[in-house]
């Protein structure tokens, strides 16, 4: 008989970046709700502290995932913390409103520090323990990693890396045992567009936008998305590798 996810993730470690808010917050509850340790990562200490005050089994790190050998430390805190790490989730990351004739040289290098590098070396460092345990990665991608979308391409262009790492990867790490896959989003509630500097009434405007495009006709909730990432990263799921698991609202058929 299979078992049921809670006793499947139970004692697993895992590392959800980004996990003061939005997607983050709820994925790291998700797993700490099956049983995992979770290591919740970000910059704000306060807001991660809010995350891990709704369940014990979640830890806190406050941190710059993009600073010079932090993902490093990300990776030793966990393992030195619980012997062990299970799953990585690669959830941080930011967008940008930023047209061509606006482009700018050291906001496409933030954007894919946060968004490309900072993953990639969360997940070399991870490698060791991801090996000696046949882990998984969950990477955090968009609907947008893989449709166009005019006024923020830079931001499309940095899923669209990360969705490519996610496939390649998952053929490198195959023979490992390690399983590699992502989750593409649709529009989902959260601190993204606020984060990303709009005005109030611009971020209301695309949310009515996005809603009228979307055809369930709503856009997603936290836990619609982490329930999908917690799913990807159990250990039963062990037959699925290299995949981009869009969660839209039917949004990537339109
Ligand atoms: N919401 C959507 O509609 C949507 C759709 C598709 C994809 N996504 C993707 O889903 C992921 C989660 O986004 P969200 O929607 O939940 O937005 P969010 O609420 O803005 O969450 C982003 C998180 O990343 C953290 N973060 C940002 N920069 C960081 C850094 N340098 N170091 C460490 N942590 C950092 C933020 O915390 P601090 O500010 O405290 O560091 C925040 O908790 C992102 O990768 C986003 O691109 C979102």
């Amino acid at each position: 008989m299979t078992a049921p996810p809670s006793s499947r993730l139970q004692d697993q470690v895992v590392i959800v970046t980004g996990a003061g808010s939005g997607i983050g917050r709820a994925t790291a509850l998700a797993f700490a709700h099956a049983g995992a340790h979770v290591l919740a990562v970000g910059r704000r200490a306060e807001a991660l502290h809010q995350t891990a005050a709704q369940h014990p089994g979640i830890a806190v790190l406050p941190a710059d995932i993009t600073g010079d050998g932090t993902p490093q430390v990300v990776i030793d805190a966990a393992a030195d913390r619980w012997g062990h790490l299970d799953v990585l989730v690669n959830n941080a990351g930011a967008t940008a409103a930023m047209p061509l004739a606006d482009t700018d040289a050291q906001r496409v290098t933030d954007l894919f520090a946060l968004n490309v590098t900072a993953p990639t070396l969360l997940a070399q460092a991870a490698l060791p323990h991801l090996r000696a345990g046949r882990g998984a990665i969950v990477n955090v991608s968009s609907t947008y990693g893989h449709r166009p979308l005019p006024g923020a391409a830079h931001y499309a262009a940095s899923k669209a890396a990360l969705e490519q790492l996610t496939r390649s990867w998952a053929l490198e790490l195959a023979a490992d045992g390690i399983r590699v896959n992502a989750l593409a989003p649709g529009p989902t509630e959260s601190e993204a567009l606020t984060a990303a500097g709009l005005p109030d009434a611009v971020v209301e405007q695309i949310k009515q936008d996005e809603t009228a495009r979307i055809p369930l006709s709503r856009r997603g909730t936290p836990e619609e998305v982490a329930a999908w990432i917690v799913h990807l990263a159990d250990p039963a799921a062990t037959w699925i590798t290299g995949q981009v698991l869009t969660i839209d609202g039917g949004l990537e058929l339109t």
